[in-house]
């Protein structure tokens, strides 16, 4: 099992994982890779085929009455089904192992965070002789390598303790998972149970409900069972900020007042992508869970090269990816924000792309390929998360483009935006609340907004959507097939 995959977990299970080799307990956690893969394949689900018919069923769905003509094109559709099964049986990989691309993998080399390393080593270090270490608050832009940091330095610190007899118990918790941190309540039953379930005694009769006990009750349990572990506590509330934004941030005040109250010795490490989510939690709580601080800065675009040279020689079979292919790929990463998970991305989506067109080498030109496909994945999934009335504004915006006109104006899209909330049977919002789901739709990079003045008619907003004509043309099919309206 890869590192990693013992801190991270199984995307599907909340349940501990008591393996030996375990460095770290963990909640569930997002992974954000893993939905660039489950397009991917499901882009090939896509093509003209349905892989999920198998023969005899497709054959049934044919009408009787059906001319040759089409039970022809059933067949020929299946044969070539067929061909790409065993063309794809009978070619072979490019890819070594596409895992050590994903961010399951946690590599053993770790370029480029030597100082950080070392630096969070220094402050988790008095865990090993039984004090506790100060809380740690640790923040940086996405792919700055902070989740890999935070997991390869606790696993070693577990590594020296078991071979000295020292006691640290780590426990590891992505918030942004809907399961294990929604409620304050399921962050701490999840946590009391992951705790007592390492026992190998105990009683899984005694597990906490997922609901219906008072929350007081919960905590009671919760420090109860870390009062009986022997040795330090290290608990990574990861994605922290997500968290907060659920819950309040009364609940890191609970956890950081825990040792203090209650004699746990209990060391909180929060990590965040969100630079200014610090700022804006209560004074006492972030005084306290930011007793450290580490700044993950980006990477440049040559420690992004020497990254994706390192774990690309072990993901991919040799001479399958140049060093140009790789430049560019960071460099891509580089522009974006130095994001090392980006990087990787690209690099893997660009080798899926040359295997499914059944090359060997990868080219500049499938990193283009995935440069937008990764685009176009990341549009449609921010904008599905999208409320329904964001949608109705979005399709609104597209329809007047269609018309032609490139600089849209408020007015316009409101009228428009109404028209349509009465062919989807719902109420239209304010014109305030349309102004504020615009700004969020400019923020998301859907659009871009412009104040202009008017002279002595005041000021006006105008829009231009962002979207090419091919991603334009499939948000307005995704979105009239959402909300079942057409103009
Ligand atoms: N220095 C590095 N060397 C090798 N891989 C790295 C490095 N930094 C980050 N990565 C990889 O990049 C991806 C993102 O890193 P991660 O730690 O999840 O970033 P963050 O938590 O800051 O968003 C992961 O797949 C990780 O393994
Ligand atoms: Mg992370």
């Amino acid at each position: 099992m890869a590192k990693q995959d013992t801190l991270l977990g199984d995307s599907s299970n909340l349940e501990i994982e008591t393996n030996d080799n375990d460095i770290n307990n963990s909640l569930d956690t997002d992974n954000e890779n893993d939905i660039n893969e489950e397009i991917i394949s499901s882009e090939v689900n896509n093509e003209n085929i349905d892989i999920n018919d198998n023969d005899n069923e497709k054959i049934n769905c044919v009408d009787n009455n059906i001319d040759n003509v089409e039970i022809e094109q059933v067949e020929h559709k299946q044969e070539s089904l067929k061909s790409i099964f065993n063309s794809y049986i009978n070619t072979k990989s490019i890819f070594k192992d596409k895992n050590k691309l994903t961010i399951k993998y946690e590599p053993n080399n770790i370029a480029h965070r030597d100082e950080l390393i070392t630096q969070l080593g220094g402050i988790l270090a008095p865990a090993l002789r039984g004090e506790r270490p100060s809380n740690v608050f640790i923040y940086g832009k996405t792919g700055t390598g902070k989740t890999l940091v935070t997991s390869h330095v606790l696993n070693q610190m577990k590594e020296v303790a078991s071979l000295n007899d020292v006691f640290i118990n780590t426990y590891y918790v992505n918030c942004k998972m809907k399961k294990a941190s929604d409620t304050e309540y399921r962050l701490l039953a999840s946590l009391a149970n992951m705790m007592m379930e390492e026992d190998s005694e105990f009683d899984f009769k005694k597990k906490v409900p997922a609901t219906g006990l008072p929350t007081d009750e919960v905590y009671k349990i919760f420090i109860d069972v870390m009062s009986k572990k022997k040795g330090s506590i290290i608990l990574v509330l990861d994605e922290i900020d997500a968290l907060i934004e659920k819950v309040g941030d009364e609940i890191l005040y609970n956890f950081t007042r825990i040792n203090q109250d209650e004699g746990v010795q209990l060391t909180i490490i929060g990590i965040s992508n969100n630079m200014s989510f610090i700022n804006e939690i209560d004074a006492r709580v972030k005084s306290s869970l930011s007793d450290e601080e580490i700044l993950f800065p980006p990477y440049n675009a040559m420690q992004l090269l020497d990254i994706l040279k390192r774990r690309s020689e072990e993901a991919f079979v040799d001479s399958v990816v140049g060093e140009g292919v790789l430049n560019q790929c960071a460099a891509s990463a580089a522009r974006e924000h130095g994001d090392a998970r980006r990087a990787l991305d690209l690099l893997r989506v660009a080798g899926e792309l040359t295997e499914r067109d059944k090359k060997t080498v990868i080219i500049s030109d499938f990193v283009n390929m995935a440069e937008a496909k990764m685009e176009k994945d990341h549009i449609f999934e921010s904008l599905k998360a999208q409320p329904k009335h964001s949608k109705i504004v979005l399709l609104s915006m597209i329809y007047l483009s269609d018309k032609g006109e490139s600089r849209l104006h408020t007015g316009d899209v409101i009228d428009k935006y109404v028209s349509l909330c009465a062919l989807a049977f719902v109420k239209p919002l304010t014109n305030r609340s349309v102004g504020s789901l615009i700004t969020e739709l400019d923020m998301m990079g859907l659009i871009n907004t412009r104040v202009v003045s008017r002279g002595r008619h005041g000021r006006t907003r105008t829009i231009t959507l962002s979207l090419n004509n091919e991603i334009k043309s499939k948000a307005k099919d995704f979105l009239e097939s959402e909300l079942r309206i057409k103009d």
